[in-house]
């Protein structure tokens, strides 16, 4: 593990207070409120939440125990029944909100659809029974493999009413990495379409799907639901593959949401980490519901008359919690969009912001950057005069970015809400309260109520302000992750035992480094393991290598984070060659493509550099920091004297 470093940019003073007009429509209006809430829960944390979810949510059954915590094992509302689709879905129905657009899709090219809360009920439904129909039953699991359509949210909200979990995969991971997750979670049934449009082509999701069942790949999938997207003629598999609009057509639109235990599975979505294949970080129920509706409810101030706009993939846990179930279960307008901006269309998202009026728009600072490049004149041509709040997620945002968001996005009127979180924790963890919390360009300011985090170092005692540290959350939450699908140990190991209890209280490790500042604000400075974040997507630097020497040419791999103007990181990958291979700019090329192939297009190295040895320490491992400061064309610092054979260090410099 590395130290974090405290960054110079990270010495940033500005401060942005909330305008008196926001704070006062604002569900939390003050600092004084905010702290309330804070302390309130602080005290006690179990009656905090359960006053929460006793209002904000509906319950077949009031649970018996609100919090069972056998560290590092938390239940939340134990012995309560409640289904999330019903809370997203079924209790809107019967208020003024049955006619109120739920979903609002602009897809690509040209296509767009709205259906509201009555319509989309019918159609979760009508799939639920489909689902039954084909075999599914409470407790299995179901693999969602999809373009960013309607149906991508309606198919997990069927699961979710019939208490089948399922497990989203992006649709941009390759059929290799799709089969891993399958058969990781032993997935019954898998939906997908025949394709999805990306950037002006079509992404062959089904065809994906055919090469990792090919074989017996993935032996639980027993049948394969199709939706007709791009119509780009597909095979089908006789009693295997079925079309979506086929079943739908012939299905009941009644289908009791089932009442579900609040600590049942609702999802599996699997993500990287330092060590081995991506894990399958386990979602339940009832915690998951109420945190992802208080969290948007106060960070994003939704209101009814809002439309909300998360420009992330349902393939992420951004796009589960604040795509689909936070803004479902709260009643609101949530706007989906299948494109991306690129070189032939760069003001099309302010085209939609226009088009459909959007209140709150949520990204990443990699998209903001990416539009720092195309120029101020595509958001200045359109009209932008609805935007009320402006949200960012997945990496640090430096000031610079944040500062160009609030002025040509925001118009300087709305508030920036820099969400800290993770597929981990469900929800946003570090993140302003707009109304009350003033906004620090770079920083994501203070916890969430409830949440108590701290910066420690490694025994666990908190470090003095600012200085750097690893940041850690000190108490159960509804919405944190239940354990690693599977596998309890790794859940164990790679949440709880870096740092070890401190007097007896548990310390959830979250894999980052950060500082708190004099007034508790959190600066998190990213990483401090072997991932990476490219374009605001985790990496590990493990899967890419086991990727690179799975290629026959590849003796050895040692991959690194290499700073990127725009996605903050990209993958460099040091490289050394079987016998019989020499070095060629064909063979860059083949490895690339080999690592797109196994793990998919996010991964592909933007950088390989061979070697013919690479750094190690005497007892053979592999120096990182060292490499990641030659990938970054840095001086090699610190403590060189644990090196092997230090003229390696001299080739590499000289580089390939
Ligand atoms: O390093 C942090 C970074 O993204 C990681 C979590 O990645 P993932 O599980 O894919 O979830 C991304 C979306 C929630 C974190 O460990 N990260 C996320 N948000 C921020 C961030 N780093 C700094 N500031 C943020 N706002």
């Amino acid at each position: 593990m590395s130290e974090p470093t405290i960054e110079s940019i990270l010495q940033e003073k500005r401060s942005f207070p909330p305008s008196l007009e926001f704070s006062q429509k604002a569900h939390v209006k003050s600092l004084e409120d905010y702290q309330q809430l804070y302390d309130q829960a602080q005290a006690n944390p179990q009656k905090f939440w359960a006053d929460l979810a006793q209002q904000e949510l509906h319950w077949f059954q009031k649970w018996d125990q609100v919090m069972d915590w056998q560290p590092p094992f938390a239940k939340w509302f134990v012995g309560g029944k409640i289904n999330i689709s019903y809370n997203c879905l079924d209790r809107h129905l019967t208020t003024w909100r049955r006619n109120k657009a739920a979903l609002i899709w602009e897809g690509e090219p040209g296509d767009s659809r709205t259906l509201t809360y009555a319509q989309l009920h019918r159609e979760v439904s009508q799939m639920a029974n489909v689902f039954k129909q084909l075999g599914v039953q409470k407790g299995d699991r179901v693999g969602i493999y999809m373009p960013m359509i309607p149906e991508a949210a309606i198919a997990m909200l069927a699961c979710a009413r019939i208490g089948a979990a399922h497990t989203v995969v992006f649709g941009g991971f390759s059929s290799e990495a799709l089969k891993d997750r399958l058969v990781d979670a032993a997935a019954k049934l898998v939906v997908t379409a025949d394709g999805g449009w990306r950037k002006d082509a079509i992404v062959p999701l089904k065809e994906q799907v055919d090469k990792s069942l090919a074989n017996n790949g993935a032996p639980t999938v027993e049948n394969v639901l199709v939706v007709e997207r791009t119509k780009q003629g597909i095979q089908m598999e006789p009693g295997r593959d079925h079309w979506w609009h086929d079943l739908q057509a012939g299905a009941s639109a009644d289908c009791p949401a089932e009442p579900m235990d609040a600590e049942d599975l609702l999802f599996i979505l699997y993500t990287s980490g330092t060590t081995g294949k991506p894990k399958g970080v386990v979602h339940t129920t009832g915690g998951y519901n109420l945190y992802t509706h208080m969290t948007l409810k106060w960070a994003f101030d939704i209101q009814d008359t809002d439309v909300y706009w998360c420009t992330a993939d349902v393939g992420w846990i951004t796009g589960h919690s604040y795509i689909v179930y936070g803004p479902l279960s709260n009643g609101a307008t949530t706007l989906m969009y299948e494109g991306a901006p690129r070189a032939s269309n760069p003001g099309c998202f302010w085209d939609v912001v226009e088009k459909y009026g959007v209140n709150i728009f949520y990204t990443a600072p990699t998209a903001i950057r990416a539009f720092i490049k195309m120029g101020e004149e595509h958001p200045n041509a359109r009209n932008l005069s609805s935007l009320r709040l402006l949200g960012t997620v997945g990496e640090p945002i430096n000031p610079e970015a944040w500062m160009w968001y609030h002025r040509v996005i925001g118009g300087e009127r709305c508030p920036i809400v820099d969400t800290w979180w993770q597929t981990e924790t469900g929800g946003f963890m570090i993140t302003p309260l707009p109304g009350a919390t003033p906004t620090k360009p770079g920083s994501a300011t203070r916890p969430f109520p409830g949440i108590i985090a701290d910066v420690v170092d490694l025994e666990g005692n908190p470090v003095a302000d600012n200085q750097g540290g690893y940041l850690v959350v000190k108490h159960p939450w509804p919405g944190m992750l239940r354990t690693v699908y599977g596998n309890p140990e790794r859940f164990r190991r790679t949440y709880w035992e870096h740092i070890p209890p401190k007097d007896g209280q548990y310390l959830y490790f979250a894999g980052d480094g950060a500082r708190k500042d004099e007034d508790g604000y959190f600066w998190v400075m990213g990483r401090v393991d072997d991932v990476i974040n490219v374009a605001g997507h985790r990496l590990g630097t493990m899967e890419v290598e086991s990727a690179l020497v799975s290629h026959p040419a590849v003796a050895e791999a040692a991959v690194v984070g290499k700073p990127d103007e725009v996605k903050g990181e990209e993958v460099c990958a040091f490289v050394t060659l079987e016998g019989s291979y020499s070095a060629s700019e064909e063979l860059k090329q083949d490895l690339k493509q080999h690592v797109v192939k196994e793990i998919g297009a996010i991964a592909r190295p933007g950088e390989i550099r061979f070697t013919e040895a690479m750094p190690k320490t005497r007892s053979g491992k592999i120096m990182r920091r060292l490499l990641r400061n030659l990938a970054s064309g840095q001086e090699v610092a610190g403590d060189t004297s644990t090196l092997e054979d230090r003229s390696v260090l001299d080739k590499l410099r000289g580089g390939s």
